[in-house]
């Protein structure tokens, strides 16, 4: 299960190396685009409109992976514990939950100037759009909602955005 899929660009690598993919996400043009993606690769994926903190058409316990398609820091305030909370629910015990998200800093280079350092969100048209918490907070966040994390380290920024942290964590 990629959580925020976007565009299904990951969800369609992990279908062509043999998976059985769904991949969700709250933008119906995102989704069309995903599946007009996929269609193009020739790959079944199960593309679905909806929202991680809910996932309601998503029985417990179907996935063995979940994975943050770099969803996690666009979600705010104790949204973020829901998010991690049913990506708990719809893992079968065991299974992993793989996060990568943006933290600690931002480079000024970035398109999300706006950071408030008080909230530690970037700020648009007076909505929070990112966070980008300290890795200590996110990685207490994790095991808050009942992860035991196997791995965590920090990866080359993307896109050149700033900090960038990948976590491994199990289902408990
Ligand atoms: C930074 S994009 C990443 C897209 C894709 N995974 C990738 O790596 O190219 C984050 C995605 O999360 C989606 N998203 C944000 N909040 C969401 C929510 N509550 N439920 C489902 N998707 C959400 C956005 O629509 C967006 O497509």
């Amino acid at each position: 299960m990629e959580l925020g899929c976007g565009a299904g660009n990951i969800s369609i690598y992990f279908a062509q190396a043999g998976y059985d993919v769904t991949g969700v996400d709250i933008a119906p043009t995102a989704i069309n685009w995903a599946i007009q993606n996929a269609a193009k690769a020739n790959v079944n994926v199960n593309f679905i409109q909806g929202d991680v903190l809910k996932l309601t058409e998503i029985p417990d316990a179907s996935f063995d992976l979940a994975l943050d398609g770099r969803c996690l820091h666009c979600i705010i305030g104790s949204d973020r514990l829901l998010f991690l909370q049913t990506a708990h629910r719809i893992l079968r015990p065991g299974g992993i939950l793989i996060i990568n998200t943006m933290c600690n800093y931002i480079l000024t280079t970035t398109k999300f100037h706006n950071f408030d350092p008080q909230t530690r969100c970037t700020i648009y048209n007076g909505i929070a759009t990112r966070y980008i918490g300290y890795s200590n907070d996110i990685l207490q966040e994790i095991i808050e909602a009942k992860f035991l994390v196997l791995n965590a380290e920090f990866l080359s920024p993307r896109h050149d955005e700033g900090g960038e942290l990948q976590v491994i964590a199990e289902k408990r």
